[in-house]
């Protein structure tokens, strides 16, 4: 291992506005539930911090759209997500909340020691502010037309419909979502965080002596680090935070990702009072698990802080993984695209290591990955049923049935029993390997390569068919097998914790710490085990269709929803005198002939009667040629002419595009004389 003398393992704290779903297990709290887990079996010193991050505009802006305070919401969820946590054997030293007392205490604390060693800079901006509701405005607070795509519906931080960032400075004719009116730029003051200035700091830190951090996360640090660093305001114009612990800082509160870190702290703090050690030796490992969206804020933000406060250890690593997707979707919150975990637990009771073993095995670990129903079901049924529970099962009921429950001695050896033993012994270290490198995925594969190996045993020596004639035999076969399942007890206990303590159980054996794997021994002859239980039970197919239906039910609702909403927005408006140039009539096709070689393009010769003129149009694939002659149309005749093809169009004809892109012609319904000023 390594020369630590004990660790502090973090996870990402949950913004305290939604329940949890499959993702967010996958990506941090299972593999470091699995990581921690471990390191406690192997005696290690460890603290494992989590908790709810509890400010944050979105949880303002969903109390006030439900008339309730952000406080009710962030009381409703840190309970909803605690509950979550502690069902799933998330096992948490301590699981706090960024609204407690002792975190407001830290966090100012924290940027007060910055502020009086001079190592922030104080500046003044610009910002929008509505002057109803007599408040400066976050990004989110903020709606416009996007400059880029004309979505009139765009947020001061992002167009939703194109996906640009955006600056809330950007978006034309800005309105507050607050009151509704437009808001004004006005001065405010604001505290800074010079990042530029520790640079070549992070630079040596991360890209010399850090290259051990995974691909994914030493990457993203090395393109921001390339990309250059410029001072980040940690306070904001809001009501809702920490509030900024100086004079001249009436309503302003600090930035939630200064605060929210800090909070790893103060959790310590809740937990223990002897909580600098974890966050002040520097021979405590210090380790956070993120999803990859905060590799930034973990590697360059949250360390800068620590670094420039002075008296704290840095992260030694960052294991920051990919995202989940759901059936080949993104997992999204506002399109219910999820499987929550609340609702998993009513739909399959009792299977919470099913569901740790599938997000293990499919752990976002080096690339998004995806969870599907089918899997879930393929994982339990061959895997868990058919290999685990199955051998556990086979070994227990054989030993109640031959020898009442008693373990047999062993006898002579045969080659295999040696090889077997033999194989036993050296899977714990795989599976150390592989947690030690937090390759998840790797390392509950050796775990269940255990299994098999168990599984493979009692296929070979067959004791079902050997016990009439030879039960010394059985004796021994039985007694293998039985310490594979002690050692499956004790391997299994950081993937699928609830599953162990069954093993436990039957097997009548206290919980075994991590050193004990690999003995061939933790069973004597005599001892008399416990009650078999089925560990794993089949998942029927009906179970699975119905998770599958509630998902399309749910993708129907969406398309249908988008759909509604795929109406392109308003574009920039335009005066009197701009739409007077434009000369619309009303014409008549007179000709239609397919372009060669272009299936989209038919060429029309129009009656506008003012000529007849040809032009090039784009309705090939709604309209054959012959069935459009005579059709009435609206033509844009004052359009510049342009090449098509070779062919001089002079004009436009004027046609309604659905979401979909097709097309139809925009005419008079009456026939009209062509000529006529479409106005
Ligand atoms: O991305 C998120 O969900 C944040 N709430 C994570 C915060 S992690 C830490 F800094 F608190
Ligand atoms: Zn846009």
């Amino acid at each position: 291992m390594n020369n630590f003398k004990r660790y502090t393992v973090t996870t990402a704290l949950p913004y305290a506005n939604g329940p949890l779903h499959i993702g967010h297990l996958a990506g941090v709290y299972i593999p470091a539930d699995i990581y921690v887990r471990y390191l406690r079996s192997i005696g290690t010193d460890v603290v494992f911090i989590g908790g709810s991050d509890e400010h944050g505009v979105p949880i303002t802006i969903k109390a006030r759209k439900e008339g309730v305070t952000p406080q009710d919401i962030v009381d409703r969820y840190h309970n909803i997500i605690k509950k979550s946590f502690a069902e799933f054997g998330i096992s948490f030293d301590v699981y706090s909340r960024t609204s407690n007392e002792i975190h407001k205490e830290t966090a100012s604390e924290f940027f007060l020691k910055l502020y009086n060693d001079g190592k922030l800079i104080e500046d003044t901006e610009e910002q929008y502010y509505d002057e109803e509701a007599k408040q400066f405005l976050a990004d989110r607070y903020i709606t416009g037309t996007c400059p880029i795509c004309g979505n009139p519906k765009a947020y001061g931080d992002q167009c939703e419909s194109c996906g640009t960032s955006l600056n809330a400075r950007d978006l034309i004719e800005p309105k507050s979502t607050i009151s509704g009116s437009a808001p004004i730029l006005r001065e405010t003051k604001h505290w800074y965080l010079p990042l530029d200035r520790y640079e070549d700091w992070l630079k040596e830190w991360i890209l010399n002596e850090h290259k051990e951090w995974k691909v994914n996360v030493y990457g993203q640090c090395k393109s921001w680090l390339d990309a250059g660093l410029h001072p980040r305001a940690v306070t904001r114009d809001l009501d809702w935070g920490v509030k900024v612990p100086l004079k001249d800082a009436n309503g302003k509160v600090l930035y939630v990702w200064f605060d929210a870190p800090i909070g790893y702290i103060s959790a310590t703090k809740e937990l223990t009072n002897d909580w600098e050690k974890y966050w002040k030796d520097k021979d405590t490992r210090l380790i956070h698990f993120i999803g990859k969206d905060n590799i930034v804020f973990h590697c360059i933000i949250f360390p800068t802080m620590l670094k420039a406060e002075g008296s704290y250890i840095l992260p030694d690593n960052v294991p920051a993984f990919e995202f989940l997707n759901l059936e080949g979707d993104k997992i999204s919150t506002s399109r219910n695209w999820a499987v929550w975990l609340h609702e998993y637990l009513v739909d399959f009771p009792d299977k919470q290591d099913v569901l740790r073993y599938v997000l293990t095995a499919n752990a976002p670990e080096t690339k998004d990955n995806d969870f599907t129903w089918k899997d879930f079901q393929t994982k339990n049924n061959s895997e868990l049923v058919a290999i685990f529970g199955n051998f556990i099962n086979r070994t227990l009921v054989l030993t109640q049935k031959y020898f009442d429950g008693f373990v047999p001695p062993r006898n002579k050896f045969e080659e295999i029993d040696i090889s077997t033993l033999e194989e036993l012994k050296c899977i714990p270290t795989r599976i150390e390997n592989s947690l030690d490198n937090f390759k998840f995925r790797e390392s509950l594969s050796e775990m269940m390569s255990l299994a098999r190996l168990g599984n493979k045993y009692l296929t070979e020596t067959e004791p079902w068919k050997t016990f009439k004639d030879n039960p010394e035999r059985v004796q021994t076969v039985l007694n293998i097998a039985l310490q594979i399942c002690a050692n499956l007890a004790v391997v299994s206990a950081p993937f699928l914790p609830f599953t162990s303590e069954k093993i436990f159980r039957m097997l009548n054996l206290p919980s075994m710490k991590w050193f004990k794997a690999g003995n061939t021994d933790l069973l004597e002859p005599e001892h008399k085990l416990g009650e078999p239980v089925l560990l794993f039970e089949k998942i029927e197919d009906k179970d699975i269709e119905y998770q599958i239906n509630r998902l399309e039910q749910i993708k129907t609702a969406n398309d249908k929803e988008s759909e509604e909403i795929k109406v392109s927005p308003q574009k920039e408006t335009i005066c009197f005198d701009d739409f007077v140039k434009i000369d619309i009539r009303t014409g008549k096709i007179l000709e239609a002939e397919k372009v060669p070689k272009a299936n989209k393009l038919l060429k029309l010769k129009i009656d506008t009667g003012i000529d007849i003129r040809t032009v090039v149009s784009g309705i090939a694939e709604f309209y054959n040629p012959e069935e459009i002659i005579g059709q009435n149309v609206s033509i844009l005749v004052n359009l510049a002419p342009r090449n098509l093809r070779g062919i001089e169009s002079e004009g436009m004809i004027l046609m309604a595009e659905n979401s979909e892109g097709k097309l139809c012609f925009v005419s008079p319904i009456e026939d009209f004389n062509p000529g006529s000023e479409i106005k």
